[in-house]
């Protein structure tokens, strides 16, 4: 089908309102939160249900027509824009139904985004599990295609664990429903599941059902520790009432500093922020020389800002090409896995190196900048993070960026597993092609 023919056939379907053509009105789906991605697209479409989306898939794999199903664009491994062929937005898909007070659960359109979805839980004195900066742009799609963490991983899990159920339109069409939100359903394999962290390479997600919970109370501590073996061993003395647990070294907080003046509270390597549950044992505190207790909303917001304005203050001070990595490693080894990171990234050529993350799930992020484009030093980075028994990606995924080691966390044949499956459901190979697999 030529690509006028093709276009004409989306129009139909959609309604010319919802098929983008010209460069301009795509211009913004086709570069990445990072700026490092840049796609190309024969149209931007953007359904409104879940029929229109099908009807969409099917005439994509009538014509082999490659699709990337986009949510609100934030992901950082380059797995949301398109080489070629459709992006699908879901920015349309954005309901909400079924609410059911006693389980907490409800299915929302997957272009809702995360701050709605928050907004729905608070205004039904309920609270949703998963928290992350992108709040107003991500969507629950793509997080749910991503399976992000976010900073309460420690207390509720990643997004899969939220998730208890799916309508996702498979690439010939095919509509497959797992909303049924029944606390045991142990009836084949687990296809909920299965589309949680596909990264759009399987299906487009059209709906999710979430679970909510009832909030718990919690307090915000952040303290000046000098060692990740300090943070660690602080946070130990909370296991089992942690709700966050984050770290920020000082580069980190310096960079946050001038890009937005916010007062760095302590002259420490390391900021620990610790959001807990139950009362506070006062003396205990008082053993610690730099800590200060969030004392209302006003206080948690601007010490929350200290950690969650991070990313987007290494964006604007960013000089040259931005590498940002996201990893994971045992636990037990995390302090020494810190030193390494910095022998490793201290060179000439190498800048802004900043360090920070999700300090019990084992996951440093790790910004810094270079100036030309250097997949060497990613790989180098990435090889030692697999040396020492760790994830080359804890919670963003692979996407295009880590597609190519992606051997480095996993077996050879999972690997040949999961591209089975994938060529099982998407024979053609038409969904996200260049994201997960090389
Ligand atoms: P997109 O970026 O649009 O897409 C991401 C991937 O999902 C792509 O491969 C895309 O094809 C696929 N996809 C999107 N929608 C669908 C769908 N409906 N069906 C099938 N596939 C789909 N991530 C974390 O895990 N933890 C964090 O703490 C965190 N903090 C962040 C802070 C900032 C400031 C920024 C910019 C990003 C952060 N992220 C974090 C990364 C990003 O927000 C997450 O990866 C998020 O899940 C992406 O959601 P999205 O809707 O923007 O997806
Ligand atoms: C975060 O935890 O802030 C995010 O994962 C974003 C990032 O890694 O920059
Ligand atoms: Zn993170």
């Amino acid at each position: 089908m030529s690509q006028s023919h093709l276009v004409a056939a989306l129009q139909n379907a959609l309604g010319s309102d919802r098929v983008l053509t010209s460069i301009e009105a795509m211009a913004g789906y086709l570069v990445d939160w990072t700026g490092n991605f840049r796609g190309d697209a024969l149209a931007v479409v953007r359904p409104s249900t879940t029929a229109e989306v099908s009807a969409l898939m099917r005439v994509c794999s009538e014509n082999g027509v490659c699709v990337t199903a986009q949510g609100g664009n934030t992901g950082l491994v380059g797995g949301s824009v398109p080489l070629d062929g459709l992006l699908l937005s879901t920015v349309y898909l954005c309901t909400f139904e079924d609410f059911d007070p006693n389980s907490g659960q409800v299915t929302v359109g997957s272009g809702v985004t995360l701050a709605q979805l928050h907004a729905f839980a608070v205004g039904h004195d309920l609270e949703f599990g998963v928290d992350l900066a992108a709040r107003d742009s991500a969507t629950i799609g793509g997080m749910t295609a991503t399976n992000a963490g976010g900073i309460h991983v420690i207390a509720q899990g990643m997004m899969r664990k939220q998730v208890v159920g799916v309508e996702a339109v498979l690439p010939s069409g095919e509509v497959i429903s797992t909303l049924r939100g029944l606390a045991k359903d142990n009836t084949g394999y687990d296809l909920t599941q299965l589309l949680c962290g596909s990264e759009g390479t399987l299906a487009v997600i059209t709906k999710v059902r979430v679970q909510l919970h009832r909030p718990v109370a919690t307090q915000l501590l952040v303290f000046g520790v000098d060692s990740i073996s300090a943070a660690l061993d602080t946070a130990a003395g909370f296991i089992g009432n942690i709700s966050a647990a984050e770290v920020i070294d000082r580069a980190s907080v310096e960079c946050v500093h001038r890009v937005t003046g916010i007062s760095v509270p302590f002259d420490s390597a390391f900021h620990l922020l610790l959001e807990v549950r139950g009362d506070l044992d006062f003396e205990a505190l008082a053993q610690h020389e730099d800590l200060i207790v969030a004392l209302d909303a006003t206080d948690r917001e601007k010490l929350w800002a200290l950690r969650e304005r991070v990313t987007e203050s290494c964006a604007v001070e960013q000089v040259g090409v931005s590498h940002k990595l996201d990893v994971s490693f045992p636990q037990n080894i995390l302090g020494d896995a810190y030193t390494q990171l910095c022998d490793l990234l201290d060179r000439d050529g190498v800048t802004q190196v900043v360090i920070f993350g999700h300090l019990l799930d084992g996951n440093f992020h790790i910004f810094f900048t270079t100036p030309a484009a250097d997949q060497e030093i990613e790989r180098e980075v990435l090889e030692l993070v697999a040396r020492l028994g760790g994830s080359i990606s804890a919670e963003h995924g692979i996407g295009r960026m880590k597609a190519a080691y992606l051997h480095l966390s996993r077996g050879e044949s999972e690997i040949s597993m999961m591209k089975s499956l994938k060529s099982a459901i998407d024979p053609q190979g038409i969904m996200n092609p260049g994201v997960l697999f090389i």
